[in-house]
């Protein structure tokens, strides 16, 4: 049996990352190509013979012979053509994040259980080989109670499509804590087993929105959203996640980290580089794992895990439900920023 699939959204991510992951299983067949701005789809369109083009969302998922819809829009738009393809009968993969709020988050669980279609977003940052890696040794109980750790992805510069829908919360939801924050809390949390969250507290900074450019240039376009955000969540285990991310921020270089220690042991991953820190027979021993085998890219991997699922070989390891509570945890950063106090879940 082939699964066929209709894309939403043909843009950057989509090209880099989505059309390797579904060419690179043999149970799969793109057969058409949805983007608002048409000529993005018929572009891509041209490489695939036979395959047809949209501008409406509604109109690719009324074909009744497409098994999976994979949405790559701006964030705004995830929840309403998710729940629309599951109502439809589709199984949909999309991208991260899930929503842009909890109720929008919830809504597509709901319409996923109702509808009993696979819905899952991505959640690339998962399957590389360290993380899988550190997954394995934490669930053999090698580094003991997971207790405290800090993630973060903190860029110097790197402000994403400025002026555009990354830079406009309406369509995007907010700034790095929800275009980056979703990637490496959900590795932690994921790694920790899924702890519950039950408070936060956090403080947004928009800092770099108005200076030129590297070139002199004064932006134009909407920047309303934060360029960084730090924050503190507590989880019903007791464990505790420091958290820092941002687009732009006067750092020595880009960095994207998870460090959690545990009672037995902690790691660090460090720019996708691993390291274990454990003692034994009195000695303190760092450990830095090597994987010889070639990997296969994190997000050809997550798109595969879901082909997988939907033909029922593999069981989901990403749920709606572990995004209705990122998005829940997000939103409450965004909301304890505003109010200047920690907010309970
Ligand atoms: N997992 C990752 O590593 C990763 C990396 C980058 C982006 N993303 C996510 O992927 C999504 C897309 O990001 P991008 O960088 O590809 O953006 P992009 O702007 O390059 O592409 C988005 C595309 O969606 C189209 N579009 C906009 N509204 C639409 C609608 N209503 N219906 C159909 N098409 C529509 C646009 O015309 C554009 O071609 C975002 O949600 C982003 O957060 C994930």
């Amino acid at each position: 049996m082939t699964l066929k699939v209709g894309v939403v959204g043909t843009g950057g991510i989509f090209k880099h990352a989505h059309l390797p992951g579904w060419l690179s299983h043999d149970e799969v067949e793109i057969v058409a190509f949805c983007d608002a701005f048409k000529a993005s789809a018929e572009a891509t369109a041209k490489d695939f013979p036979g395959t047809k083009v949209y501008d409406d969302y509604r109109e690719l998922i009324a074909d009744p012979s497409i098994d999976i819809i994979g949405i790559s829009t701006p964030n705004l738009y995830h929840s309403e053509i998710a729940i629309a393809a599951l109502r439809k009968g589709k199984h949909v993969f999309c991208e991260k994040p899930d929503a842009i709020n909890p109720d929008e988050a919830q809504k597509m669980a709901d319409a996923a259980r109702e509808s009993g279609k696979l819905l899952m977003t991505m959640r690339n940052n998962r399957f590389s080989e360290e993380a899988k890696f550190a997954k394995r040794i934490i669930e053999k109980g090698q580094l003991g109670e997971l207790y405290t750790g800090r993630c973060g992805w903190i860029r110097r510069r790197g402000i994403p499509g400025r002026g555009g829908w990354f830079t406009t919360k309406e369509l995007s939801g907010g700034g790095p804590l929800i275009d980056l924050g979703v990637h490496m809390i959900d590795m932690a949390m994921w790694l920790a087993g899924n702890p519950k969250p039950v408070t936060v507290s956090g403080s947004t900074y928009r800092k770099f929105a108005d200076r030129p450019d590297a070139s002199g240039n004064i932006p134009q376009g909407t920047f309303d959203v934060e360029d960084l955000a730090a924050g503190f969540i507590r989880f019903d285990n007791g464990a505790s996640l420091q958290i820092e991310f941002s687009w732009a921020s006067n750092i020595e270089e880009e960095k994207k980290f998870l460090e959690w220690r545990g009672t037995e042991g902690g790691f660090s991953l460090i720019n996708d580089k691993l390291s274990l820190f454990t003692e034994n027979e009195g000695a303190l021993i760092n450990q830095q794992p090597l994987f010889t085998a070639a990997p296969v890219p994190q997000h050809t991997a997550n798109i595969r895990h879901f082909v997988e699922c939907v033909l029922g070989r593999e069981q989901p390891i990403i749920t709606p439900e572990h995004g209705v509570d990122m998005i829940k945890i997000l939103s409450a950063i965004y909301e304890s920023a505003e109010r200047g106090r920690e907010i309970v879940l």
